[in-house]
């Protein structure tokens, strides 16, 4: 592209596009939009003829990396042999993909409501878990207990689910969600000073809220097995067997979003297994296909699922698009691709050895305040005072300071100062870690000089 149609580009994404989470003012003024133009790995090349690693891994969602010619060819077989199919009926490719989910799923998770993203697919969660409750004579079960700071997506209802202030230009909040405390343990909010603490205190928060309202109000709780939204938060052990437990207890249904966890990014195939735990309904999206197309689905159990299995009670809710053959015929290679290349097993290891290598930065810089997660899905809290655990003044510009250093050794890694998340393609290599935390050392230590803070 010459350098005359690459202005021209971003001038019209600059009239055109209304991006996420970006005004298109501030964007001109830093010089974007930038443009992708190819990818390869983990690294991708923009307009500007420029290299980056993708540190972000697209949205936490390109697992098997970019470039990978086998999923492109099973996806353009597909579109030429069938394209697209009426609603009613079903297409092979489809069924093909729900046989291998309810294979590698955990526990009882055997039937699939496909979707065409994350947002959807926890949206049908939440009407199959309501829906189910009024087939068995419970319709007064219509709470979700969601949990402070998680996101399960964009859309009207589940927007809600976690509670943040992102969502407060579209008020009134969506009836009937309530919110329990996240398990964090380094800043718990139910001040357990241990991770087992932490973990038995939120879980007991859950159950106090289903007291509170009355269990025979409360249709679901929907969480993360570890969540990226609070920073990639791992809860203590105790955690999740016991909103397994207390669900148990009352009769409540158990959402594990997936969204981001599933498929081999936490070191396990899906996030949950790192506990032994199954859920009711286990909803996927990202990783599935890695980002080569749009694809999602609510997994549910045999037991939930039989209840919707007359004509008369089927699920009443159609997406032209859910389950589309073509992102199936995507995802059913990427998933064989994760399996044969052993990606879940290198999300293991190499997300170890990135964790370690991040924890010793803590060594020489006193700005690390924790270093967290859990396979491929890692993060670093930034603080003034570990005692206090205090965060930077913003105007200090710690984040802006960091991110500009970090593109500039071009590391797609953006910080707001308290948070850095490292969520890569699980097809990392050892040598990559490396060299991605040689930059973020190197930009810790001239932040550092440049605030005249001690290393
Ligand atoms: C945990 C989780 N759930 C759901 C979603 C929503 O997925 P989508 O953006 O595909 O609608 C996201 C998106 O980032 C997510 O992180």
């Amino acid at each position: 592209m010459t350098e005359t149609d690459m202005q021209a580009l971003k001038r019209a994404a600059l009239d055109h596009l209304w991006m996420p989470s970006r005004d298109w003012v501030k964007t001109e003024a830093e010089g974007g939009p930038q443009i992708a133009v190819k990818a390869e790995g983990i690294r991708f090349t923009d307009s500007d003829g420029k290299t980056w690693i993708d540190i972000r891994g697209g949205y936490s969602s390109v697992n098997v990396g970019y470039g990978r010619t086998e999923i492109v060819e099973a996806a353009h077989e597909q579109m030429l042999r069938l394209l697209y199919y009426l609603q009613t009926s079903t297409t092979e490719v489809l069924v093909r993909l729900l046989e291998k989910l309810a294979e590698i799923s955990p526990g009882s998770l055997e039937r699939t409501w496909p979707t065409t993203g994350g947002s959807e697919a926890n949206e049908t969660a939440i009407k199959i878990a309501k829906s189910y409750h009024k087939r068995t004579g419970e319709a007064g079960r219509y709470r979700i207990i969601g949990r402070r700071g998680s996101y399960h997506g964009a859309t009207q209802g589940v927007m809600w689910l976690g509670g943040s202030s992102s969502v407060s230009d579209f008020q009134p909040p969506y009836p009937g969600i309530v919110h329990a405390p996240h398990p964090k343990p380094y800043r718990c909010e139910m001040g357990g000073t241990t991770p087992s603490e932490c973990a038995v205190r939120c879980a007991q928060a859950v159950e106090d809220l289903i007291l509170f309202h009355g269990a025979k109000t409360v249709a679901a709780v929907i969480a993360e097995p570890v969540s990226s939204s609070v920073g990639c938060a791992v809860p203590g052990d105790e955690y999740w067997p016991m909103l397994r437990q207390i669900c148990d207890r009352h009769g409540v249904i158990l959402i594990a979003d997936e969204v981001v966890t599933g498929f081999g990014r936490t070191g396990k195939m899906f996030g949950l297994d790192h506990w032994g735990v199954a859920p009711d309904i286990m909803t996927m999206s990202k990783g599935i296909s890695s980002s080569y197309l749009p694809i999602g689905g609510a997994i549910v159990s045999r037991e939930i699922a039989d209840r919707f299995g007359t004509d008369d009670d089927h699920f009443r809710q159609a997406l032209t698009f859910g389950g589309h053959p073509v992102a199936a015929a995507a995802a059913l290679k990427n998933i064989e691709i994760i399996e044969s290349e052993g990606l879940v097993q290198n999300a293991a290891d190499t997300g170890a050895y990135f964790k370690e290598r991040l924890t010793g930065l803590m060594d020489h810089h006193r700005m690390i305040g924790d270093v967290r997660g859990i396979g491929m899905m890692l993060a670093v809290e930034l603080v003034s005072d570990r005692d206090t655990k205090e965060y930077f003044p913003k105007e200090l510009g710690l984040g802006k300071k960091l991110t500009e250093k970090f593109r500039r050794e071009s590391l797609l890694l953006e910080t707001d100062g308290r948070i850095i998340g490292f969520n890569p393609p699980l097809c990392t290599t050892r040598s990559d870690v490396d060299e991605i935390v040689g930059v973020v050392d190197m930009a810790m230590t001239e932040a550092e000089s440049e605030l005249s803070m001690s290393g």
